[in-house]
């Protein structure tokens, strides 16, 4: 296992009926918020008034920035930046799923500081210790995570970059999550959702360190329980258990915990980000267009890992088959999940040819190779998206 500093101050407001703990957390940190929300879900299933009122009842204002789009803009972030500056708000509350909270921490490192924000996400400007608005959320979807990290991820459509900002004080203070807003979610979304779920915690599991047995027991009692809730939502989209379970798996999945004292490859997360910047494709859907084709490229760098996977998350048994044949079972029934849910596992699935796939390759892998498991150079990372067409 490899050193490693965790801390995560987010206070996890979980369960059913918690929104009434908006006012009194809020009323720590200001008298002024901006509500970020998203294309209209949060006002149709009537937690922006159930919001307003908890705010009338603390006495706390509020300036609204609706909107965001899925694959956050940099424009939006500037909206907010501007609204914020011009109200005097001291607090941010983001309302919705990945891309509100991502567009609500962008604000918050951009209000707090004269410079523009954009540089945080290109590194000219280091976000280490920069000043930042508080924020919170009240999360409405299980995927990203981002309810409990201080990363977000934002695209600017004039350079067709889709960049993470991370290593900064972008942590929500508080986040409420009550798994009864999730059950509106439309079924794409909600299985979009479940393979990002997935994705992140193989990203975190997958590594070359050896010696990590708990964390892998962790990452497998994560997968195993996001695919067994994927298929009974897919059934009961509004089974309480179901959708809290997925809501905790979300959460755990990307606080980074499970991938502690590991080597984490996000190799795949970077090669989606180049496919939403161009595409402007739901993040999940792009993760499980090319999540199966990363894992065959890479396999050989670490079988007895993938044969590990292959018989605790999917019960292979290993009886009368070699390691390369275990582990390959394992790929094919990850594989097969994604497209039994619906989700793609072809960039075709999404349109995507290979007009751009040079130049993706290129630049996703301009500052240097990706992943881990297996170091990714452009050569490696074009022949992933190749073998994904
Ligand atoms: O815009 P609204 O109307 O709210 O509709 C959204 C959107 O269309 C809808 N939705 C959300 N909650 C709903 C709902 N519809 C009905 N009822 C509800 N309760 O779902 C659609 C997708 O929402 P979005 O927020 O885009 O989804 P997700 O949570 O998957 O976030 C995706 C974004 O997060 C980033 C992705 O790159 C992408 O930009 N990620 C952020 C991470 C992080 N900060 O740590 C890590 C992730 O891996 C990911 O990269």
């Amino acid at each position: 296992m490899i050193n490693f500093t965790y801390v995560n101050p987010t206070k996890v407001i979980f369960g059913k009926g918690t929104l009434d703990q908006l006012g009194p957390e809020l009323s720590k940190y200001g008298k002024r918020v901006l509500i970020v929300t998203g294309g209209g879900s949060v006002k149709r299933i009537g937690l922006f008034d159930s919001i307003v009122a908890e705010l009338d009842k603390h006495n706390i204002d509020y300036v609204e920035l609706s909107g965001i789009k899925p694959n956050p803009r940099l424009d939006s972030v500037y909206a907010g930046i501007e609204l914020c500056r011009q109200h005097g708000v001291d607090f941010i509350l983001g309302v919705g799923g990945g891309s509100v909270i991502d567009a609500a921490k962008a604000i918050s490192i951009g209000v707090a500081n004269e410079i523009d924000v954009w540089k945080f996400f290109t590194r000219e400007v280091e976000p280490a210790g920069a000043p930042t608005v508080p924020l919170g959320c009240v999360l409405t979807l299980a995927a990203s995570g981002s309810e409990m990290n201080a990363n977000a991820v934002i695209t600017n459509t004039e350079t067709v970059q889709k960049l993470v900002l991370y290593d900064c004080d972008t942590f929500p203070r508080f986040s409420i999550m009550d798994p009864e807003y999730t059950y509106s979610v439309p079924q794409h979304h909600t299985i979009y959702g479940c393979v990002d779920i997935v994705v992140q915690v193989l990203e975190q599991y997958f590594s070359n360190v050896p010696n990590t047995p708990l964390q892998d027991r962790i990452c497998e009692g994560i997968v195993k329980t996001a695919i067994e809730n994927t298929y009974e939502v897919i059934k009961k989209p509004e089974d309480y258990d179901v959708r809290a379970n997925l809501m905790w798996c979300g959460t755990l999945a990307c606080n980074f915990l499970c991938g502690m004292g590991k080597m984490a490859d996000w190799g795949t997360h970077h090669m989606e980000e180049e496919i939403g910047a161009w595409y402007d494709v739901s993040h999940g859907a792009g993760l499980s267009a090319i999540f199966p084709s990363w894992m065959r490229y890479v396999m050989d760098a670490n079988v007895p890992l993938f044969k590990q996977y292959a018989v605790r998350v999917w019960e292979i048994d290993p009886a009368g088959k070699s390691d390369e044949e275990v582990a390959r079972e394992g790929i094919d029934r990850t594989e097969a999940f994604f497209k039994e849910i619906g989700s793609p596992i072809s960039l075709g699935e999404l349109d995507i040819d290979d007009t751009n796939i040079e130049e993706m390759s290129q630049r996703v892998t301009k500052a240097g190779p990706l992943g881990n498991v297996k170091k990714l150079g452009k050569e490696d990372v074009k022949q992933i998206f190749t073998m994904a067409l």
